[in-house]
C-alpha cells in the first residue's frame, strides 16, 4: 500500500502512554500494523512555536511528526474554537457555542501552519488521511499548496442538521474546503446525510447520487464507516483483568452489590448530569435495590481550559455529594465518581464485573466504550448495557436497553430493568451485540476507508490536479477484505 499520511490534532506519543478518546483507539492499529506518518500537535505549547520544525520520533514502523502551538493557537485554534464552537455545534448542542471572530481566525491560521509543515514532509505517493474537527480546513489549505495526493477525511464525532452548523459564521467557508478532499466519510447514515444537506445548503456543491457530490467539476465521495474495537482482543484483556488484585479489589469493595458502571470523558456531551439525575430517580423510585447497588462513574477530566467543562467537574462534584448524603446510609454510598483515568486494560475488568453499563451521552459519533462494555462481558453470565440512541453506535447494537439520556425517567426505569433482566434475555441481547461488534475490526474499518480513498482518488474526475502536480498512481489497493458497511 502507499504510504499512510494520518493528520489528527491528537497523536499518542508513544512516550506520552494511553491517551483518552475514541479517535486513537480507532487508528492505532492500523498504524502500527501498516506503518506510515502520524501527523499532529505534540501536546505541548511553546512560545516560539512556530519557528520551530515539526519534532520527528519512530516507533516501530510507525513515524511521528508532532508541533508544538503557541498560547494564541492554542486558546484560539483548540479550545475556544475547536473546542469551544465546532464541538458543541456539531453535537447539535448550540446553546453551548462560543463564538468570537478572533479565535475562527485563529482556527484557520493554525490549520494553515499544519499545512506549511505537512507539506514537505510528503512523497508524491502518501495518502493522505485527515481526521477530525480539528482540521476541517485543511484538505482546502493542502490543495492550495499544490497537494495533489489523494485525500480522505475521516470525521469522528457527529454532524448536525445544516440549520444547526450555520450557526457558525464561518459554516460555509469551512465546508468548501473540506470539499476539497476526495472521501469524506462518517460514522453514521444520519451524519452522511446532514453533511450533503449542508454541503449543497452552504456552498456550490450538488448531490449526484446518494453518497456522491459535485462541486466544480470535481466529484467527492462520501461514506459510512463505523468505527470499530477489537473485540476479541478486548474480550481476553477483560478475561485477565478480571482476576488482577485491582479488579479483584473493587469486587471485594463492594460487597456483593450489583456495580453499575460508567465510564467517559468528563464533557458536557456524555450526559452525564443527565445519567445522574437518572439514577438519582432510580434509588427515590426503587427503594428494593438500596445497599443492593453501587455506581461507579469514571469520568477523567478533559479539556479544563474549556470554561463548560470546568463548569461541569464543578456541577458533577456537588451532584454526587447530594445523591450520596441524601440517598445514602452512614454504611453505604450509592455513588462513587471518579475523574481519575485508568489503564484500558483495568477499566475492561471493571467492565467485564458490571451487571450495568450505562452509556448515554446526549449525543455521540460512535462511543467505543459501548462497544468495549459488550466485549468484556462474561457470555455465561453478561451484563446489560444501557445505551443513548443518540450514540452512533446504537445503530449496531440495537439490542441493548436503547434510552433517551434527556429522560431521568427513562434512564431510572432502564436501570431497574436491567438489574432485574433473567439470564436468557442478558445472553439473547449479548450474543447479538457480541455479533456486532465482532463483524469488523479497527483494521477493516481503516482498510475499507483507504481501499475507497484510492479507487475515488485514481478516477479522472475526481480531482483537478494543478499543473505542476503529478498523477496518482496508486501501487495497489488495500487488501483487507472491505467491511460490510464501507461503500464505494
Ligand atoms: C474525541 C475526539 C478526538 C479527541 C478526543 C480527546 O474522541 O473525536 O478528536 O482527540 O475526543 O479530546 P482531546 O481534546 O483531549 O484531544
Amino acid at each position: 500500500m502507499n504510504r499512510l499520511f494520518v493528520v489528527s490534532n491528537r497523536v499518542p506519543l508513544p512516550e506520552k502512554g494511553a491517551q483518552a478518546g475514541g479517535l486513537a483507539t480507532a487508528l492505532q492499529p492500523l498504524l502500527e500494523r501498516e506503518g506510515g506518518v502520524w501527523f499532529g500537535w505534540s501536546g505541548a505549547t511553546a512560545a516560539k512555536a512556530a519557528e520551530q520544525p515539526a519534532r520527528i520520533s519512530h516507533a516501530g514502523r510507525v513515524t511521528y511528526a508532532t508541533i508544538d502551538l503557541s498560547k494564541a493557537e492554542h486558546d484560539g485554534y483548540y479550545a475556544n474554537f475547536a473546542n469551544g464552537v465546532l464541538w458543541p455545534l456539531l453535537h447539535s448542542l448550540p446553546e453551548m457555542m462560543r463564538f468570537d471572530r478572533g479565535d475562527a481566525e485563529t482556527y484557520f491560521a493554525t490549520n494553515a501552519r499544519f499545512a506549511d509543515t505537512l507539506v514537505p514532509l510528503l512523497q508524491d505517493e502518501d495518502l493522505v488521511w485527515v481526521h477530525d474537527y480539528h482540521f476541517l480546513p485543511l484538505p482546502g489549505l493542502l490543495r492550495a499548496r499544490g497537494v495533489a495526493n489523494p485525500i480522505g477525511f475521516f470525521l469522528h464525532i457527529p454532524f448536525p442538521s445544516a440549520e444547526i452548523l450555520a450557526l457558525a459564521p464561518p459554516a460555509g467557508k469551512l465546508i468548501a474546503a473540506l470539499l476539497q478532499a476526495d472521501v469524506i466519510g462518517f460514522q453514521t447514515s444520519a451524519d452522511l446525510r446532514n453533511f450533503a444537506a449542508a454541503a449543497t445548503t452552504l456552498t456550490g456543491a450538488r448531490q449526484i447520487a446518494a453518497e456522491r457530490l459535485e462541486i466544480d467539476g470535481r466529484r467527492v465521495q462520501l461514506g459510512v464507516f463505523p468505527a470499530e474495537i477489537d473485540a476479541e482482543e478486548f474480550a481476553a484483556a477483560a478475561l485477565r483483568a478480571a482476576r488482577s488484585p485491582t479488579v479483584e479489589r473493587l469486587r471485594r469493595s463492594l460487597g456483593g452489590q450489583c456495580l453499575i458502571l460508567g465510564v467517559d470523558r468528563l464533557d458536557p456531551t456524555k450526559g452525564l448530569v443527565q445519567r445522574l439525575a437518572g439514577y438519582r430517580r432510580f434509588l427515590e423510585t426503587e427503594a428494593t435495590w438500596h445497599r443492593r447497588v453501587t455506581f461507579l462513574q469514571i469520568a477523567p477530566v478533559s479539556r479544563q481550559d474549556v470554561a463548560s467543562y470546568q463548569a461541569l467537574r464543578a456541577e458533577l462534584s456537588q451532584l454526587a455529594g447530594e445523591i450520596n448524603s441524601e440517598c445514602g446510609d452512614p454504611d453505604w454510598s450509592p455513588l462513587r465518581l471518579i475523574t481519575k483515568g485508568g489503564p484500558r486494560t483495568t477499566l475492561a475488568g471493571y467492565m467485564r464485573a458490571a451487571r450495568v453499563g450505562l452509556v448515554t451521552p446526549l449525543r455521540d459519533g460512535m462511543n467505543l466504550v459501548a462497544k468495549e462494555y459488550v466485549a468484556a462481558q462474561d457470555p455465561e453470565d453478561p451484563g446489560v448495557l444501557v445505551l443513548s440512541r443518540f450514540a452512533g453506535a446504537a445503530q449496531q447494537l440495537d439490542a441493548a436497553l436503547l434510552v433517551n439520556p434527556n429522560d431521568p425517567d427513562a434512564i431510572a426505569e432502564a436501570i431497574a430493568r436491567a438489574l432485574a433482566m433473567d439470564l436468557r434475555e442478558r445472553q439473547t441481547r449479548w450474543r447479538a451485540m457480541w455479533q456486532a461488534v465482532t463483524e469488523n475490526s479497527p483494521l477493516d474499518w481503516g482498510l475499507g476507508f483507504l481501499r475507497v480513498l484510492v479507487q475515488s482518488a485514481s478516477k479522472p474526475t475526481a480531482q483537478v490536479a494543478p499543473p505542476h502536480a503529478k498523477p496518482l498512481a496508486p501501487r495497489h489497493t488495500p487488501a483487507l477484505h472491505t467491511p460490510s458497511n464501507a461503500i464505494n
